[in-house]
């Protein structure tokens, strides 16, 4: 059985004073019957880790460099997520893809750069609304899946999310049975590549306007093992709630 996983994606949100909703989420959630991750952005890793020490939260980057060091400014590697007591790391989110021009093969460098840093690497599809509108969701998804996920991938060190970007922080979700088709299309392909018994372990996310409200729904769809939240997780009330309901 693969255990749900309620991933908090807080994207360029958050200072120190953002703890404290950490703390909170970690005092109503002590026992928690899904797995419980917070990204935050990397300023706040070491804090954040050190604080979900003994809590049941998991620490993650939002991305990280294919190289292990050197001249790269501003960039951080795979080793000084960990180094600052990450497990796994986001890769290849759509703003990413967008903002940075990163390529499905940008974002396999950097898986394999996670793993060797011994992170569990979170890799991001998702079709754009003009993909959508031409039915092109399931073409743009497996190529993303075969291009941005390197060999050697294992339910332990794999999780993907699928995100369609047109869902992102807008209030608009897929119908349950859109979310439905991608995922199994989803599962199929890993199976396809790298075996049912692997398939069968990795995780697999939905993310876009996930919220307290909509969670119950997205989560009763075949093949969706959990969420990546944005806008939602940032406040521990709300997050709190996905939490509950992935942990039913
Ligand atoms: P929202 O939940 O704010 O739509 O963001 C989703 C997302 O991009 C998570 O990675």
């Amino acid at each position: 059985m693969r255990r749900r996983l309620a991933a908090g994606n807080w994207k360029m949100n958050g200072t120190h004073a953002s703890l404290d909703e950490l703390r909170t989420l970690a005092q109503q959630h002590p026992s928690p019957g899904c797995d419980i991750l917070i990204c935050p952005p990397a300023t706040l890793l070491d804090p954040m880790s050190r604080l979900c020490r003994d809590t049941a939260i998991a620490c993650g980057g939002q991305d990280c460099h294919a190289e292990p060091k050197g001249a790269h400014t501003g960039d951080i590697s795979a080793e000084m997520l960990a180094d600052a007591g990450a497990e796994y790391v986001i890769l290849g989110h759509s703003e990413r893809r967008a903002d940075h021009g990163e390529t499905d093969e940008t974002v396999a460098a950097k898986a394999l750069a996670a793993w060797r840093a011994g992170l569990t690497a979170i890799i991001c599809v998702g079709e754009s609304e003009a993909q959508r509108d031409n039915g092109a969701t399931l073409e743009v998804i497996g190529a993303q899946m075969d291009g941005s996920i390197p060999d050697g991938a294992d339910g332990d060190n794999l999780v993907v999310a699928y995100e369609p970007i047109w869902a992102i922080g807008t209030g608009r979700v897929p119908m349950l049975p859109e979310i439905g088709e991608v995922h199994d299309f989803m599962r199929a392909r890993l199976a396809a590549r790298f075996g049912p018994g692997v398939a069968d372990q990795v995780r697999l996310l939905y993310g876009g306007s996930m919220n307290p409200a909509n969670v119950a729904d997205i989560i009763s769809v075949r093949n969706v093992d959990g969420g990546l939240v944005g806008g939602a997780s940032l406040k521990a009330r709300d997050f709190g709630r996905i939490i509950a309901a992935l942990g039913k």
